[in-house]
């Protein structure tokens, strides 16, 4: 991996006992400024302020334990120290090439007064589009373990912004966006989560990234960076003071709430700060503050699209389990096979066909090896799944043997059901038969509560049975898609096979929610939420909106020209087609777009977007000329003027358009496109009109002159 460090780093370590410590920092630009400070009472506090104003008032920062007292007050500052840093690193796959990593640090070291004399860090990273800092344990002799029963990190906001949230669940991540004033946050009646076991929502919080928008037009999105060996933080909402506080994510088993022996440091506490929307997906803080590859080259990860034996399940066209049953005491074939078992070796191969005729390069296979008989809802789930076995109709060696003939990959499937400890025990196998069959991406899954009982889904616990899987899968060259996933904190970086992951309400719930679906404004705001945090597994691209044949009561609430432009709009490194085969091969107009389409880039411009109400995005596919483009919009119709002057001069493209067609709207006429071919240079100036729930997306090929 390609590091350029352009500027030498520059660094002043200040002693209190000979000078005044340094407690401000400032962004490289001087926008973004942070103040360090410690009341009369010793306590801890910072504020931050853009161009001059307060985002962030005088918020106290500490620790309550259970093993000691708390880190509160009486400290005095013991050294401070300051460095830039600036580098530019490349992305190995991604939605674009080079990050800039523009900081300056101010690190403060604090002792207390009291006889204990233990020590705390605290260190500021100020960026151009944020601020991220983090608490340090440093070895002591006063204190080798901690357990903190809280962690008191405060964000005391300055208006009453309007904010784009999710509840803070410990469980989940699949609600339903709610738009709201900060001081009408009401997360606990909020349990908007049909058909899903897991929900636990303890207080009035939020889930992270939460984006406020505010009347001058500031945008901040909350979250956290490394999120290694702790737990998942929630934001308490204090709707009257207007101000959030860390509330970490627990387990019924314990009565703290994280681990750790010293040293260690917590994960970065992250402020996106940007004056416009679309500034806000540029940001690249939560990435930067990772920390370098670890794994060196992971080329044997290759981006793709694919489809699968997955939709047809959610629509119920067919099943996961083969029918197996009882016999004698064990689960067997009791020859009472389920006629629609879908992971069969005859339809895998149909997917293979398709996926090998129309440039998409994996086919997932859910419903493949034995257990689904006895998962969802069961309480003993311990040992039920297996890994390594498939169902009788189901002929691994032949399937992976067909599929490499045609140039396609299946991706392998690991629904856990969230018992972990047969995961755990059963994960070297389960990888090393992926790396006898030279398949390099698991979709895990974790559907149910987590056994053993009393964990979540988002406490240390299970942080560290996430990303330990997704380290261990790297030894046998495997990249990790997870499902009901602990919340993405820009770990791709060092662990460049954690691809993407769910954490959303995806695509499946317009399959089978009882609530109607995801509204047509979903991924307008998830654009500026969730997908801050990193890539977003949301299988788009269903044609069938209505799909009536299997369920009169469910739809897509998009038009299908939104279906395509989310293969722009929404960034993986793997984008799934998910509708069934039969369903694009009816529209084979439309599926040129998805044959089309890039999936790894070398850039990525957000050309317009507000919050919850439409975003375009353009991104350039690597290696090549050509660019594609996405946009969206809510239940809202609107008309958007797209300036091309990003292209290269003195070029001329070919644009292929796919656009709502006349009449479009995503729940009377869905299926209304159009399709035109322009050519187009960078002068060219183009107006769309998107229907209500609409959108358009363009693949941009420039003309080479013989
Ligand atoms: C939930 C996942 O989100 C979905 O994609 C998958 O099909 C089911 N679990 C079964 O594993
Ligand atoms: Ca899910």
């Amino acid at each position: 991996m390609k590091t350029r460090i352009l500027l030498i780093f520059l660094c002043v370590s200040l002693c209190s006992c000979w000078s005044e410590p340094i407690t401000n920092l400032d962004s490289p630009d001087e926008k973004i400024l942070v103040e360090f400070s410690l009341d009369e009472k010793g306590k801890p506090m910072y504020e931050v302020f853009f161009k001059k104003n307060a985002i962030i008032k005088k918020s106290a920062l500490g620790f309550n334990f259970k093993n000691t007292n708390p880190f509160y007050d009486n400290f005095k500052i013991l050294n401070s120290s300051f460095t830039e840093f600036n580098e530019t690193w490349q992305l190995p796959w991604g939605e674009q090439l080079d990050v800039v990593n523009h900081f300056n640090e101010l690190r403060i070291e604090l002792q207390e007064k009291s006889d204990l004399k233990r020590k705390l860090n605290i260190v500021f990273k100020v960026y151009n589009d944020g601020v991220g800092f983090r608490y340090e344990f440093p070895e002591q002799k006063n204190i080798n373990e901690v357990l903190i029963s809280e962690e008191n990190t405060e964000f005391n906001l300055t208006e009453d912004y309007k904010a784009f949230w999710i509840p803070g669940d410990w469980d989940i991540y699949e609600h339903l966006y709610s738009t709201t004033k900060l001081s009408e946050i009401e997360a606990t009646t909020k349990r908007n989560h049909p058909s899903l076991g897991q929900t636990y929502i303890p207080k009035n919080a939020v889930n992270t990234p939460v984006t406020l928008v505010g009347k001058n037009g500031i945008h901040l999105s909350f979250h956290e960076a490394a999120l290694v060996d702790y737990s998942g933080m929630t934001l308490q909402v204090d709707t009257i003071n207007l101000s959030f506080k860390s509330n970490l994510v627990g387990s019924k088993n314990n009565d703290y709430k994280v681990k750790r022996k010293l040293p260690f440091h917590t994960p970065w506490r992250t402020i996106q700060i940007t004056d416009n929307a679309p500034d806000l997906i540029a940001s690249k803080l939560i990435l930067n503050l990772n920390e370098p590859n670890k794994l060196g080259d992971v080329s044997w990860f290759t981006p793709m699209k694919y489809t699968g034996v997955w939709w047809e399940m959610h629509l119920g066209k067919s099943s996961w389990d083969y029918g197996m049953g009882m016999l004698n005491g064990e689960w067997k074939d009791t020859g009472k096979r389920n006629v629609n078992h879908g992971a069969t070796t005859e339809n895998v191969k149909r997917f293979i066909d398709f996926s090998a005729k129309n440039n998409i390069g994996g086919v997932l296979v859910e419903g493949w090896n034995t257990g689904w008989e006895r998962w969802i809802g069961f309480e003993e789930r311990e040992g039920v799944f297996d890994f390594i076995t498939p169902y009788p109709d189901y002929n691994l060696d032949e399937v992976t043997n067909y599929a490499k003939e045609k140039g396609v990959q299946i991706i392998m499937h690991h629904e856990t059901s969230a018992a972990t400890e047969t995961y755990h025990k059963q994960q070297d196998t389960a990888y090393a038969l992926m790396q006898k069959y030279s398949m390099h991406v698991v979709k895990s899954g974790y559907v149910g509560n987590i056994l053993p009982k009393g964990e979540y889904h988002h406490g240390q616990y299970m942080v560290n049975q996430y990303n330990n899987a997704a380290i261990n899968a790297a030894k046998y060259q495997v990249a990790v898609n997870a499902h009901e996933p602990i919340k993405a904190t820009g770990l791709r970086r060092t662990y460049p096979n954690i691809i993407s992951r769910e954490g959303l309400r995806g695509q499946e719930f317009n399959a089978w929610s009882s609530d109607g679906g995801n509204p047509p404004e979903h991924l307008s705001i998830v654009a500026f939420t969730r997908m801050l945090a990193g890539p977003i597994d949301y299988t788009p691209g269903i044609f069938n909106i209505k799909f009536n044949e299997f369920k009169k009561e469910n739809q897509v609430n998009t038009t299908l020209a939104h279906q395509l432009a989310l293969y722009v709009v929404i960034y993986s490194p793997i984008q799934m087609a998910a509708d069934l085969v039969e369903h694009y091969e009816a529209n084979l107009k439309a599926l040129e777009f998805i044959k089309e389409v890039a999936v790894d880039w070398s850039e990525t411009i957000t050309l317009n977007g507000e919050v919850g109400d439409f975003v375009t995005i353009a991104r350039k596919q690597r290696n090549s000329d050509n660019w594609f483009l996405g946009s969206i919009t809510d239940e809202n119709a609107r008309d958007l003027e797209i300036d091309f002057s990003f292209l290269d001069s003195n070029s001329t493209y070919e644009a292929k358009i796919y656009k709502d067609g006349t009449g479009a709207h995503w729940d009377v006429n869905p299926l209304a496109i159009e399709f035109e071919t322009i050519k187009i240079t960078k002068d060219a100036k183009l107006k769309f009109h998107l229907a209500a729930g609409g959108g358009f997306s363009m693949s941009i090929q420039k003309l080479h002159v013989m």
